[in-house]
This record gives C-alpha cells, sequence and structure tokens, in this order.
C-alpha cells in the first residue's frame, strides 16, 4: 500500500516548479491526506529526527497522525517557503489564544528552517501538498 502511495505521488509530482505557478494543477487540486501524501514526504525528509520510534528532535513527532495533526500548522509553516505562506495566508496562521491579539500567518516561527543539515528542502510541489493538506483540514 505504501509503496503504491508513493508511486502515485511522484506521479503527480513531475520534475519540480520553480514558481508557484509552475506547479501543476493536479497538485493544487489535491485532497491530500496524512496516510497517502503527507507521511511519505516527511518519511522522505524529517522522520529521522522526528519520530516517536527515535530521535524526537525539540519533542516533535511526525511519524503519527495524531503528533502531525496537532503540530500541522508549525511543521508546515517551518518547511515551505515563505511564497508558499503567502499564497496560503490564513490557513497557515497560527492558534490565536482568546484575548491576544490576531497573528500574521506563521508569526513566531522560522519559515524555511526544515529539514534542518546538510538535507536540502522540499520541492515546491512538495511544499504545497502541505500546505493543502492543512488548509483542506488535515485529513487522516
Ligand atoms: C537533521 C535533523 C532534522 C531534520 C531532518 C528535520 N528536523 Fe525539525 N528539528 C530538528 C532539531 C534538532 C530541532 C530542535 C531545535 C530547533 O528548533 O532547531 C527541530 C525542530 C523542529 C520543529 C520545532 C521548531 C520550533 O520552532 O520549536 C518543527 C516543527 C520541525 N523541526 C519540523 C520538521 C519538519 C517538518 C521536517 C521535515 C521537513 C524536519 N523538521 C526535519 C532536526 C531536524
Amino acid at each position: 500500500m505504501r509503496a503504491f502511495s508513493f508511486v502515485l505521488l511522484l506521479g503527480v509530482l513531475g520534475c519540480g516548479a520553480t514558481t508557484l505557478d509552475e506547479v501543476s494543477p493536479e497538485v493544487w487540486a489535491l485532497e491530500p491526506t496524512y496516510a497517502q501524501h503527507v507521511r511519505p514526504l516527511f518519511e522522505t525528509h524529517c522522520t529521522s529526527c522526528h519520530s516517536s520510534l527515535g530521535a524526537r528532535a525539540g519533542g516533535v513527532e511526525l511519524d503519527q497522525y495524531e503528533s502531525a495533526f496537532a503540530g500541522r500548522v508549525h511543521q508546515v509553516c517551518v518547511t515551505v517557503e515563505p511564497e508558499v505562506v503567502a499564497r496560503f495566508g490564513a490557513a497557515l496562521t497560527p492558534f490565536q489564544r482568546s484575548g491576544q491579539p490576531p497573528r500574521a500567518p506563521c508569526e513566531g516561527w522560522e519559515v524555511g528552517s526544515m529539514p534542518t543539515g546538510a538535507r536540502s528542502g522540499l520541492l515546491l510541489d512538495e511544499q504545497v501538498i502541505l500546505a493543502r493538506w492543512v488548509e483542506t483540514g488535515a485529513a487522516r
């Protein structure tokens, strides 16, 4: 099942856009799920450092739906480029505590800081998949 999902994902991604306008209509139309679209991306780029089974850098676990769902806006914010934040706006706005002033998209978080180290970041298409996942309700 997982191998099948991964092949499907590669098929949708094509060769990688360099601007948001080049991201394919298929990617924009996706209603991504954690199991099919998001988890494979986290496994490629993140779970070596963020797993409930091993390293839990910063206390972040991305290998389980529940914890990935709980931190969904934060995780996407630290993974995407500023133009993705600008495009998705409200969907990437941190939770506003009652009595506190409204917050801006990704306010307080370091956009594009993950993955750290020598690893290259996600393709723009992959970033849009993560942002769409949050925007469409972060389905399991
Ligand atoms: C090479 C190891 C490594 C990889 C790969 C990595 N991270 Fe991290 N991450 C860390 C470390 C270490 C911290 C804690 C220190 C810090 O905040 O820089 C962290 C912190 C975080 C935090 C909390 C940041 C904060 O503001 O407290 C989030 C969210 C996060 N990572 C998400 C991700 C996502 C999503 C990916 C994949 C796209 C990823 N990380 C890939 C090492 C990694």
